[in-house]
């Protein structure tokens, strides 16, 4: 990879590729993802941490994007919702978002799935509390919650 001024070369694993891009020190993992890498399915948002719209997992846990730096995630696996399943094979939790009708505007849907999915790695049978808990930094302004909160309890019923 040819040298670029200013900019250093991060290694890492996004959905198990391993990846290597130059990037400025100032830029994001949201910018790095999106721009960079044309992972779009990672939202922006606020850009403040307060949204949860740019959830991703890194090395098992949930971080906002937003407030990563890139060369942060040096050398870590990085899981965006491009990762979860595909069209034709969709994820139990894409698969119970759709049947328990949990997704409106979808803006919110690829961070909330992955909040989801790191809670049911570590807790395959969570109360409603750890259920709103570990949703509770993704916003969503159009199902007020009960339908997701539905689609994650009933994900394997
Ligand atoms: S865009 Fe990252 S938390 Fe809102
Ligand atoms: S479905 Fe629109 S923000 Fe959640």
């Amino acid at each position: 990879m040819s040298k670029e001024p200013g900019k250093t070369l991060l290694k890492m694993k996004v959905n198990g590729k391993a990846v290597e891009v130059m990037v400025n020190p100032t830029w994001t993992l949201l910018r790095v993802l999106r721009e960079e890498l044309r992972l779009t399915g990672t939202k922006k948002g606020c850009e403040q941490g307060d949204c949860g719209v740019c959830t991703v997992i890194m090395d098992g846990r949930t971080v906002n994007a937003c407030l990563v730096l890139a060369l942060q995630t040096e050398s870590k696996e990085i899981e965006t919702i491009e990762g979860l399943g595909t069209a034709d094979q969709l994820h139990p939790l894409q698969k119970s978002f759709i049947k328990h009708g949990a997704v409106q505007c979808g803006f919110c849907t690829p961070g909330m799935l992955l909040s989801a999915k790191a809670l049911l790695e570590k807790n395959a049978d969570p109360t409603l509390e750890e259920i709103k808990r570990g949703i509770s930094g993704n916003l969503c302004r159009c199902t007020g919650f009960v339908k997701i909160i539905k689609a994650i309890q009933n994900v394997h019923r």
